[in-house]
């Protein structure tokens, strides 16, 4: 019997990837997906992170990513010695962490969020009367400071993608529109962007709030996030004038350089059993990992559709 091979796409893909796959959707509802998935093997058109949560998950399942080069600067500026000493000068915290963060780093959080529950999660732990530090995402969590008052020391790496994203350069092309201009953003941007924005949120959420926009159709809509979901929106709502907003150098061109080399090469020699195998955490290594996501997921399930 050939073996049941299931592939997942993160919306940052390219749209013939999306195209090859079974599901597209955000770090967490691939996560969900992956754990759920009836596979042998589950390719991964994602990155690194993300192939190593749906092997945490799934652990009986081949994970397959098309490109081992396929990393997350999130996870590259993340010394993990060095977050080992900053957990532990903080004994009487809670460690969040971001899933965008390898297993390693995973072993050593209390809870894993997504961009999707980040909020919901926090506010539950702030209810609960702990104390929180935050990692790795310096812009995500500078943001959940100055919306919601929190003081979390916070871990210092950023998404080199969304960390371009620029206000002067979006002052700019405001200032370039003549009717009505609106920003959506994804957390990892820089927190003056943030603070413009009339939406923040996860990949799906920013999906959502296009899907449902209900303006003027002649209404600018600028997108800080990375370009791949441009075509889920533009399909969602033919429509809407959806443009992506400018970095630093005013250029439109955020593509995120690990999620790319997901091509089509890449996908269909990994549905063929080839590509970069997870298979090198160990058993310790997962379980550690898999309790901070598993409190994530039991948290979130009521926010997935
Ligand atoms: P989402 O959790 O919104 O899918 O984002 C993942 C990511 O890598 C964003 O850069
Ligand atoms: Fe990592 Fe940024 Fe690429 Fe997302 S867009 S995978 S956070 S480098």
């Amino acid at each position: 019997m050939s073996p049941r091979v299931v592939t997942l796409a993160h919306y940052y893909t390219a749209p013939e990837i999306q195209r090859m796959a079974d599901k597209v959707g955000d770090s967490l509802e691939l996560s969900l997906y992956a754990r759920d998935a009836q596979a042998d093997i589950i390719v991964f058109a994602g990155v690194r992170f993300m192939a190593e949560t749906a092997k945490i998950l799934n652990p009986q399942a081949q994970v397959i990513l098309p490109d081992a080069g396929s990393t997350c600067s999130l996870v590259t500026q993340t010394d993990i010695a060095a977050l080992r000493a900053w957990r532990e000068s903080y004994p009487d915290h809670v460690h969040v962490s971001y899933i965008n963060s390898s297993a390693e780093h995973k072993a050593l959080s209390d809870w894993i969020v997504t961009s999707r529950n980040v909020d919901d999660i926090i506010a539950h732990l702030y209810a609960e009367g702990k104390k929180v530090i935050f990692s790795p995402d310096r812009n995500m969590g500078a943001y959940l400071n100055f919306q919601y008052g929190y003081d979390m020391p916070l871990w210092s790496a950023v998404c080199e993608v969304h960390d371009k994203f620029n206000e002067d350069a979006l002052n700019e092309a405001f200032a370039g529109v003549s009717g009505q201009a609106f920003l959506i953003a994804h957390p990892e941007s820089p927190l003056p962007v943030l603070q413009r924005a009339d939406y923040v949120g996860s990949t799906s959420g920013m999906l959502n709030w296009v899907k449902s926009y209900q303006g003027e159709l002649s209404a600018t809509i600028f997108v800080a996030t990375e370009d791949g979901i441009l075509y889920n929106m533009h399909e969602a709502r033919p429509d809407l004038n959806l443009v992506q907003a400018p970095i630093y150098a005013g250029c439109q061109c955020n593509s995120c350089p690990y999620m790319k080399l997901n091509t089509v090469a890449a996908v269909q020699a990994a549905q063929a059993g080839q590509g970069e195998r997870i298979d090198y955490l160990t058993p310790e290594q997962m379980d550690a990992a898999r309790l901070p996501i598993e409190r994530m997921l039991a948290f979130s399930q009521r926010y997935v559709a």
